[in-house]
């Protein structure tokens, strides 16, 4: 009796992953390699101008915001983008959007000097913060 409740939950479980996951490509590990997507955050890849210059991780602000809890803002900045969608257009196209308060100081280097498994891999590990 207890064995089969127990995998009704695991049953459950899955489903519950299954539907909230869904292939929206909206979570990290849909997205790319988050620690590929770490080492790109702090070194900028083939740019050498790393991400970390003017963003930190802890809520410090330098000349950009924090990504600090960014992945659960990203969805809110513009309305019918998703997270992942924002996120990637932040680092493609820097100016698109503004952040309020920030200027338009971000480089617009990164759509053509990282590939595309980079970029992903820096939104990827964006959305696990
Ligand atoms: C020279 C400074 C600088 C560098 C380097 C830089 N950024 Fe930015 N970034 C900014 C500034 C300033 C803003 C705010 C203005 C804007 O929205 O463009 C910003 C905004 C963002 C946003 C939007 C944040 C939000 O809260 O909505 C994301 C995401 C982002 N940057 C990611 C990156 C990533 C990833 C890299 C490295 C590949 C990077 N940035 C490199 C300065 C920088």
């Amino acid at each position: 009796m207890k064995r089969a409740l127990l995998v009704a939950a695991m049953l459950l479980l899955t489903l519950a992953l299954v539907a909230c996951g869904g292939g929206d490509g909206d979570t990290a590990e849909e997205v790319g390699d988050a620690q590929l997507g770490q080492q790109l955050f702090n070194t900028g890849g083939s740019t050498g101008t790393g991400c970390v210059t003017c963003h930190t991780l802890d809520g410090t602000e330098l000349v950009g915001p924090s990504m600090q809890g960014i992945s659960e803002r990203a969805g809110e900045r513009v309305e019918g983008q998703s997270a992942t969608e924002y996120l990637r257009e932040s680092i493609v196209n820097p100016s698109a959007h503004l952040v309020e308060g920030y200027d338009n100081l971000m480089p617009d280097i990164y759509e053509d000097a990282l590939s595309e498994d980079e970029i992903n891999a820096l939104v990827a590990f964006l959305m696990t913060q």
